[in-house]
């Protein structure tokens, strides 16, 4: 979805033994010195991915902010970046909210979503002045107006939450079901033919203020038409309130999900090609995107906000992965490696493609494997009947694209530590999150036995 780099941020060096690059950094280095597995970052990429967004709205011309989803990285380091940038922050937790207001983003940019806000929840927001609730339900949004009533009675001055109702506008986002919100039998937002009752309601409340409408249809959404489908929907529907019921709202916020490539992203002469070939999947640009839905949301004359997580932060992350053993039997190959599920669980949870690319580029035979990891489950795997150069144990390898669901959906799952996260700039690079220590994970004060040292296994 993000428009070209100049340079890729992931790329492989041009010596003879092509070495696979962060920026300026050997990925191998960071393998050796932090160990496996490792998230690693591209500052750069990231700060391109929001501006590139940004920037396509700044040409047009209207009032807008990009609001990243934070749920998609929370790393803090990676949230100061995108605060110092001028991004917005959208939150679906305590968690996400206090991180976002630490590292920086402006309250009056933060936006909180969910279906299922606690009480607590609502009252911190409510107290960090965020710009708006995204509001899924008539409940939540009596809820809100009770807690933003007991907040006013106690400050002795009225306190009014800022509310947007999410709309369901029941359109096929075509992407994976587990990832698609934006149908009926989805439990996101009002559906239209409810959603001017919702309005109505939250207009009568007088802790209320109704300030916007919210739509998001879903995740790596790689065709413009479902886009295109609910904002015509969403516009029909806001010029009718404003005509028939005398409801004016200030934005629209028209969510995330711009799908990204996922497949040939780092490309050299010696690695294999995918099905795809050449060109990889079609996935509408940015600017494709812009240009299809923006006149049509235009047609509102209200504030636009986007709330992109996976396009901002996806490609600027490769997972580093040791490989362990290779084994074969009567119909497969196996690589093993020291990453799985617990890393990367979208693979396993949407069958999802992530390109596997050797640290290392040798010529010689490629050949099909299941590239797999260390966890007991079937489903643990990174990739499947990939061709792909041969491997061998202590070889390392990337599992790029890794930055959008990638560390934010990571477990202990068979008590593994949490890998560590490096960020590179250029030349530099510096760790941001420490791995998980062993005893911390296991809930032991003192490790019975001496710990071998985890990073540099090979
Ligand atoms: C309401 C909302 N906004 C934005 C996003 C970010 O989506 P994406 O990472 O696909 O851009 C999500 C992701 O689930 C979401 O639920």
């Amino acid at each position: 979805m993000t428009d070209v780099l100049d340079q890729q941020a992931f790329r492989y060096s041009s010596a003879a033994e092509p070495d696979l690059l962060c920026e300026e950094v050997p990925l191998s280095e960071l393998a050796q010195e932090f160990g496996t597995p490792l998230y690693v970052y591209s500052k750069r990429q990231i700060i391109e991915n929001f501006h590139s967004f940004d920037a396509t709205l700044k040409s047009s011309g209207k009032e807008h902010y990009v609001s990243y989803a934070v749920k998609a990285n929370s790393n803090i380091e990676l949230l100061r970046i995108l605060a110092e940038e001028g991004s917005g922050a959208d939150v679906v937790s305590a968690g996400e909210l206090l991180a976002a207001l630490a590292a920086g983003f402006a309250p009056e940019k933060i936006t909180f979503d969910g279906t299922g806000k606690t009480d607590e929840e609502i009252e911190l927001a409510l107290r960090a002045n965020i710009h708006a609730f995204n509001v899924e339900s008539f409940e939540e949004l009596a809820v809100i107006n009770s807690i933003a009533e007991r907040l006013g009675q106690a400050a002795g001055h009225a306190v009014r939450a800022k509310v947007s109702i999410r709309v369901n506008p029941d359109v096929d986002a075509k992407s994976h079901p587990y990832i698609s919100t934006g149908m009926k039998e989805n439990k996101f937002g009002i559906e239209m033919e409810n959603a001017r009752e919702a309005f109505m309601y939250a207009s009568r409340h007088p802790a209320l203020e109704v300030v916007g409408i919210h739509v998001h249809i879903g995740s790596q959404i790689t065709s413009l038409d479902p886009f295109i489908k609910a904002a015509r929907s969403t516009v029909k529907f806001v010029n009718s309130l404003r005509v028939k019921s005398g409801i004016v709202l200030e934005h629209l916020n028209f969510g995330g999900g711009q799908g990204i490539h996922y497949r040939n992203v780092v490309r050299h002469p010696l690695l294999p090609k995918d099905e795809f070939g050449e060109e990889g999947e079609y996935v509408p640009s940015l600017s494709e995107f812009v240009g299809a839905v923006l006149p049509i949301l235009d047609q509102t004359g209200l504030k636009i906000i986007f709330e992109p997580g996976r396009a901002i932060v996806a490609n600027a992350c490769a997972l580093l992965a040791s490989v362990l053993y290779t084994k074969e039997n009567s119909v497969k190959k196996f690589v093993i490696t020291d990453t799985g599920m617990t890393e990367l669980i979208r693979p396993c949870l949407y069958e999802a493609y992530h390109q596997v690319a050797p640290l290392k580029l040798l010529s010689g035979a490629t050949q099909k494997v299941d590239i797999v990891g260390p966890i007991c489950e079937t489903s643990d795997f990174l990739a499947q009947s990939r061709e792909m150069p041969s491997l061998k144990r202590g070889d390392a390898i990337a599992v790029l694209c890794a930055g959008a669901y990638g560390y934010a959906l990571a477990s202990n799952y068979n008590l593994r530590p949490r890998a560590a996260e490096v960020l590179v700039d250029g030349t530099d690079y510096r760790l941001i999150r420490e791995r998980e220590r062993i005893e911390e994970v296991a809930g032991i004060s003192k490790a019975p036995v001496t710990l071998p040292n985890s990073s540099s296994r090979f």
